[in-house]
């Protein structure tokens, strides 16, 4: 049997396949249900300073490569979102890392201080979501110093492990990444979905209320193997690899490209909940037919 066990910055994972932030919520029962499927980790839905409605509907659409989506980080606030997480973190038996944003550089201070009354060994920051720019401005994600700056808040105000999630829509991924590697980030996750729209050809306007959204699903998965690569050849923290992994041999594919883990969003809806276990099986036996050991002997191999 291949071992397919993860050790993310010292968290050790059962297998490589991550629950993506924001695709079941932030219910602690949710969180316990994705482990019991077979999640080597969860994240929840991103957590901000105070309770938000989000987007109106329609907030998400289907297309022919995967999903547009701007949902809007709607969230009940920190402080009304630490019981399910203390539940979620208690009993689903594996890694639950907090996802956090905030308006402003303060708030991501803010609420990682207050999420870290929970102590968990990891948080995921989100600096890249791209729906929510009329209230926050441009996602931080998109520029170096910017980024870089939230990262070493985040640090002063928790002494757990930091992800920094960044955005595919950047002209250089590579200096994004030193950036926040040098700003403490302990690891990359990479990526959040990329802008996109659709349009109602019957109605001849946009179909989504916000206008614009985020794609994930297939359509992202070859854009973020090539921010993975990319990134791997530029920082020495380890890289969650996220966008459009459905099957084993896309999860493979990503740590081919350098990614440590995988995280899986919009896969659930195409194969069920129980989506990471059928992945991690997968990958076991696409690495006992290509005689791998373990994880490790895969891992960046496009590189070389
Ligand atoms: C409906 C929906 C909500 C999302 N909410 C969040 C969120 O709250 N925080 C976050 O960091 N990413 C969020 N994402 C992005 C996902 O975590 C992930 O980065 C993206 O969907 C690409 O992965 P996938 O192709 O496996 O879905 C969301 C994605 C979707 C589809």
């Amino acid at each position: 049997m291949s071992d397919i066990s993860v050790d993310l910055c010292g968290l050790k994972l059962k297998n490589p396949t991550m629950l993506a932030s924001g695709l079941i919520g932030i219910s602690g029962a949710a969180c316990v249900n994705a482990a019991k499927n077979g999640a080597g980790a969860i994240v929840p839905k991103s957590i901000g300073p105070q309770e938000r409605e989000g987007h109106n509907n329609p907030v998400l659409v289907e297309f022919e490569g995967g999903f547009l989506n701007a949902v809007g980080l709607p969230n009940s606030g920190v402080d009304n979102s630490l019981n399910e997480l203390e539940f979620a973190m208690k009993n689903a038996g594996v890694p639950v890392i907090p996802s956090l944003f905030g308006g402003t550089k303060e708030e991501f201070g803010i609420v990682a201080k207050k999420l870290s009354t929970l102590n968990p060994e990891m948080m995921e920051v989100n600096l890249s979501c791209p729906n929510t720019a009329n209230d926050f401005g441009t996602p931080f994600a998109l520029d170096k110093e910017e980024a870089a700056s939230v990262i070493k808040i985040v640090k002063e105000n928790t002494d757990a492990k930091i992800s920094a999630k960044l955005a595919p829509n950047v002209p250089d991924i590579k200096e994004i990444s030193v950036a926040v590697e040098k700003a403490g980030a302990d690891a990359i996750s990479a990526i959040n979905t990329m802008p996109g729209m659709a349009i109602n050809v019957e109605t001849g306007k946009h179909i989504l209320h916000n206008k614009q959204g985020g794609v994930s699903g297939y359509a992202l998965k070859s854009i973020a193997v090539k921010c993975v690569y990319d990134i791997f050849e530029a920082v020495k923290i380890p890289i969650i690899g996220i966008g459009g992994i459905t099957y084993g041999k896309d999860a493979i594919e990503m740590i081919m490209a350098g990614a440590t883990s995988v995280q899986i969003g919009t896969g659930i809806y195409y194969r069920g909940i129980d989506v990471f276990e059928k992945v991690s099986k997968e990958i076991e036996s696409f690495m006992s037919q290509e005689n791998y050991n373990n994880l490790e002997e895969m891992r960046g191999i496009a590189h070389e």
